[in-house]
């Protein structure tokens, strides 16, 4: 069994080296809980919110997607009961004086408080096991107060012009705000009828006060968000249908069940009916993946109060009127990404030596197919390389390398969990024929280059996300 954190820091270190994860503004000196994605990074993602929207919009005929933009009316954030409840409780240890969140420090002492707990109520938990808490810094357990701190981002946005200038303008909190403001938007203009959901992926941004665990816990964030908007009778069995099809999407594209577990919410917000967290085991334990939640009628409602518009739903079918009720599935890019990672990373023996291999879905790997000519310094290999990889690239997402030799090249493609990788030899020129590799089984194969893109269609077409 793999040292746990051994294993998130052969992660951290993996992708900084290959090109797939990189502090932010590193050279200088860093931007805390801030994190970019590289090259192969960026093809990841991609291929994460693809395989997502595929499944939330492409397969769906009854959700639709949505791009909203970042900045919304400032009134958003206070019909949703951000402005107001958007905290975390922070403490200052006062020996290092590290700011410190409380929920993490009770967490770690196996004490579980609630998010919605207000100042008081966390403090007396707080207060009760203090002796069982520890500053994770200096290990001194003597701590202010906790002090609640509001996780919004604010920016100066118009400001010197527009009416609402009192307010600040925040950067989105979560992205499934922009989707209840263009419910409306989205009946009036589609053929959509309740039940439908609106999907959409986009940058969501917290002033998340302890940054930790690499980008499982970020400030600035991509959220996968579907809304769904139903009939208050309908809500309990679509909410039933939506977990179960959020979790076998997580089979699907190759998470261990064993991997997976339900957390079930104990103390729930006023207007929720139920909801659950599908948990990843994280090199640093079983940690929230997506959230699923029945939301009750309490996001429209609040969107009605607030701009006087009526948002109820005018059911035809069976001749009522209702606000609609909603259940929602949230994920994060970065979560999911490290959840892939982890999940996909293997050390192998082989022939006696060590082999480092993300053995991921072919769909969200970021090199499909590698190509190599045996040797650099051929011209008559490496132009037939050249060739090889200008028809494939059309079709996938191809890479072609020609340094080092060619053990050290399948080990880099190795661990970037490239699936195929084709070597042009000396019989390339004679019978018109390569090399496949394959990264599972290592197997090699002779591909006749006729038939080579077909080849590869059959291989991967099924996996293209
Ligand atoms: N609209 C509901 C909502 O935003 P949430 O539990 O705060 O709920 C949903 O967030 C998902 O977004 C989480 O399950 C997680 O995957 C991701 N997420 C939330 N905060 C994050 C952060 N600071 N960094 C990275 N991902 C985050």
């Amino acid at each position: 069994m793999e040292n746990k954190q051994n294993l998130m820091e052969k992660i951290v270190a993996l992708t900084k080296r290959r090109g797939f994860i990189f502090p932010s503004s590193e050279i200088y000196g860093g931007f805390s809980a801030v994190y970019d994605f590289g090259p192969y990074g960026v093809e990841l993602i991609n291929n994460i919110k693809k395989a997502w929207w595929r499944s939330m919009v492409q397969t769906r005929e009854d959700i639709v997607g949505l791009d909203s933009a970042i900045f919304m009316h400032p009134k958003i954030w206070e019909a949703s009961g951000h402005v107001a409840g958007f905290s975390d409780p922070l403490a200052e240890c006062k020996k290092c004086h590290a700011r410190i969140r409380v929920d993490h420090l009770l967490e770690e002492a196996e004490v579980q408080a609630d998010e919605k707990m207000s100042e008081e109520e966390i403090n007396n938990l707080f207060n009760e096991n203090k002796d069982k808490t520890k500053c994770p810094k200096c290990g001194q357990s003597d701590f202010s107060e906790a002090k609640k701190f509001n996780l919004l981002v604010k920016s100066n946005l118009g400001n010197f012009t527009e009416d609402w200038s009192e307010s600040p303008v925040y950067l989105r909190g979560e992205t499934c705000q922009g989707i209840y403001v263009n419910y409306k938007n989205v009946l009036d203009s589609t053929r959509m009828k309740v039940p439908f959901g609106i999907a959409q992926i986009g940058k969501a941004f917290r002033n998340e006060i302890t940054a930790r665990q690499f980008v499982f816990r970020t400030r600035e964030f991509e959220q996968m968000e579907m809304q769904y908007f139903v009939s208050p009778k309908e809500e309990m069995k679509e909410y039933e249908k939506l977990r179960e099809y959020r979790w076998k999407f997580y089979l699907d594209l190759g998470i261990k069940e064993e991997n997976l577990q339900w957390h079930k919410h104990e103390n729930l917000v006023f207007y929720a009916k139920e909801a659950y967290d599908i948990e990843y085991n994280f090199p640093f334990g079983f940690k929230e993946l997506e959230g699923i939640h029945a939301r009750g009628n309490y996001d429209l409602t609040q969107h009605s109060k607030f701009s006087g518009v009526n948002l109820e739903y005018n059911d035809q079918k069976n001749e009522e009127k209702y606000m609609p009720h909603i259940i929602e599935a949230s994920s994060g890019v970065g979560r999911l990404a490290l959840a892939f990672l982890t999940e996909s990373y293997t050390e192998e023996e082989v022939n006696g030596e060590s082999r480092v291999v993300l053995k991921m879905d072919k769909r969200l790997v970021p090199i499909k197919i590698a190509i190599f000519p045996l040797l650099k310094n051929k011209p008559e290999l490496v132009t037939k390389a050249k060739e090889i990889f200008d028809e494939l690239k059309g079709d996938f997402m191809c890479e072609f390398d020609d340094n080092g030799n060619i053990g050290k090249r399948y080990r880099r493609q190795d661990e970037i969990g490239t699936p195929y990788c084709v070597t042009i030899d000396h019989e390339t020129m004679e019978d018109a024929s390569v090399t496949v590799r394959d990264r599972d089984t290592m197997q090699q194969t002779r591909v006749r280059i006729e038939g080579l893109s077909d080849y590869f269609k059959e291989k991967l077409n099924s996996y293209n996300a």
